[in-house]
């Protein structure tokens, strides 16, 4: 039989693709176990012959969308003991070209920290999740292998005054989120995980373990903000507490179309950023069955947490967001962990282990952010409603998350996260769907694109921002191995502004030769 000459070029260009990266991860392999001295690190260390490999890589694979069987997957995966495992590491993978892709929680939106297009190595920090907190300073010492709800429930253990202000969902790893900023329930009264902040322990490209004052002010600064994965392995975090009051109340709720759903949300935009500090109402968009025959409607859930007792929050709403008509009925008093729960979906009454589950089972997703500067009218809100009653939206939604408070007080290049004054509040859109397949994929993924398109003129413009932590590919990528600055200042305004510059002068001095990279880290200028 005779190959077309293409067909016979790309079968030789695979086969030495596929030999020159099973060369480069026996040496790897072997560099390690030669430099570890003992066996320790065999121990730890995953390739596909071993029959952990599946599970390990799929523990924390939080996106089925990147779980498939042309998904590229890893050559080895190692959960590294400690400091010196992650140091010879980082120094094999540079000796024998092998990229590392560093994991804490695996809730990347794109998978980047377990999929990459060229042979890679999964550097995963699960065994790295000590928590020690110190109530009488008011700081605790997490490692990023530890998830939010390990942290959270730590916390709890130790004080019922004091929190964190982190993500909602107790499964996010805190290597990754505080890395890209981290927000949650209290950040109109705190800011983000990064503003919070105030120490960390970082491994950099040649190998050194730092902390804040030996990388200097200006790595600490991009650390805290500029998105995992750019500048060095994150061991562990050293974070302020913050104080929370030992009632605090939650209530959500529901207003569909005919309840006055649209008027409801334009006027919760004039005040959503301007309450007081300790109230926090976000808002739930999704289409719903109207209680009409075969009809749709817009559901809007108004979803809140009051830093204090009813007492105080039922008057509070009365002056300054009456038309809710939120009434005692609707309020629940608890303590501040248990409202982590209550925002995490748990009923209520579960118990506090259920912070320590580290598993998480969703369908898959693809997700974008928007921010939002000034209100939008009601005729843009309507539609968004026609959107939402289209074929591809049974899971899908739009979450309003309102800025304002200490989030407007703390200036845009303070940390690298820009998004500060002049926000009311941010959007993320989210579509999920559980058949499998690319034409699924395909047509759900479209209808994320094509709601984010008709958002064009009601949100942030040049740039249009978004959220790293809400990472989303379509907004641009890296090139593998040689990314302009020009090409990256693309995605790097829209998440970064005009930090992005700072950013990447840092990467220029601490990662030059662009070891640290994916198809979105920050780019060296020599690149
Ligand atoms: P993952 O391990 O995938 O890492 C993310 C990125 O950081 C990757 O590029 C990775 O290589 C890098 N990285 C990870 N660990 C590192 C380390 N130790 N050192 C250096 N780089 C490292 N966000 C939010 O602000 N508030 C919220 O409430 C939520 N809620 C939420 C719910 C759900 C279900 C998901 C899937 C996501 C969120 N997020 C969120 C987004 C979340 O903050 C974001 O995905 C984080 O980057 C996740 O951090 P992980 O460590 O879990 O991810």
């Amino acid at each position: 039989m005779k190959l077309p000459v293409s067909l016979f070029v790309f079968a030789l260009l695979y086969s030495f693709l596929l030999a020159t990266s099973a060369h480069t991860h026996e040496n790897f392999l072997q560099c390690l176990t030669l430099h570890s001295g003992n066996d320790s690190i065999s121990k730890v260390i995953y390739t596909p012959s071993n029959s952990s490999y599946s599970s390990v890589l799929e523990s924390s694979i939080r996106n089925p969308r990147f779980l498939t069987p042309s998904t590229p997957k890893p050559l080895v995966i190692i959960t590294p003991l400690g400091i010196s495992q992650i140091q010879e590491i980082l120094s094999c993978a540079q000796k024998h070209g092998m990229q590392v892709r560093v994991r804490s929680g695996g809730h990347d939106y794109e998978g980047l920290s377990y999929v990459s297009p060229v042979p890679f190595v999964i550097l995963d920090m699960i065994n790295l999740r000590n928590i020690s907190v110190d109530v009488e300073n008011s700081f605790a010492w997490v490692q990023s292998g530890a998830t939010l709800g390990e942290l959270y429930y730590e916390i709890a253990e130790q004080s019922k005054t004091l929190g964190f202000p982190a993500g909602l969902c107790p499964t996010i790893g805190v290597g990754g989120h505080f890395s890209g900023g981290g927000y949650g329930t209290i950040l109109r009264k705190y800011g983000l995980a990064a503003d919070n902040v105030i120490d960390a322990h970082l491994i950099d490209v040649k190998g050194r373990f730092l902390d804040r004052k030996s990388m200097g002010e200006d790595l600490f600064w991009a650390i805290r903000g500029g998105g995992g994965a750019s500048f060095g392995v994150i061991v562990a975090w050293k974070i302020k507490l913050v104080p929370v009051p030992s009632t605090v109340t939650v209530f959500t709720v529901n207003k569909n179309l005919e309840q006055n759903a649209t008027k409801l949300l334009h006027r919760w935009q004039y005040v959503a950023d301007k309450f007081d500090k300790d109230l926090f109402i976000r808002v739930l968009l999704t289409g719903v069955n109207s209680s009409q025959e075969g009809k749709k409607t817009v559901q809007a859930a108004f979803n809140s947490l009051y830093l204090g007792g009813k007492d105080k929050l039922l008057p509070l709403m009365q002056e300054s967001f009456p038309e809710l008509g939120l009434v005692s009925e609707d309020c629940k008093e608890m303590s501040w962990i248990q409202s982590i729960l209550y925002f995490a979906g748990f009923p209520s009454g579960q118990s506090l282990d259920v912070l320590l589950n580290r598993t998480l089972t969703v369908p898959s997703y693809k997700a974008k952010s928007d921010y939002v500067k000034n209100p939008i009218p009601e005729s843009g809100l309507e539609g968004i409603w026609q959107r939402l009653y289209e074929k591809e939206t049974e899971l899908a939604g739009l979450i309003l998350t309102p800025y304002g408070g200490k989030m407007s007080e703390i200036s845009e290049s303070a940390i690298p996260f820009p998004h500060r004054a002049g926000n009311i509040y941010k959007i993320q859109y989210l579509v999920y769907w559980s058949e499998e397949g690319t034409a699924a994929t395909e047509s759900h993924v479209s209808w994320i694109r094509r709601l984010y398109a008709y958002m064009a003129p009601y949100v942030s413009k040049s740039p249009r921002e978004a959220y790293i932590n809400y990472r989303d590919l379509d907004i641009g990528t890296n090139n593998e191995g040689n990314t302009s600055y020009r090409q990256a200042r693309i995605w790097g305004t829209k998440y970064f502004k005009n930090n992005f510059k700072r950013l990447v002068h840092v990467k220029t001095v601490f990662d030059p030769t662009n070891f640290f990279r994916n198809e979105q880290t920050i780019p060296p200028l020599s690149h």
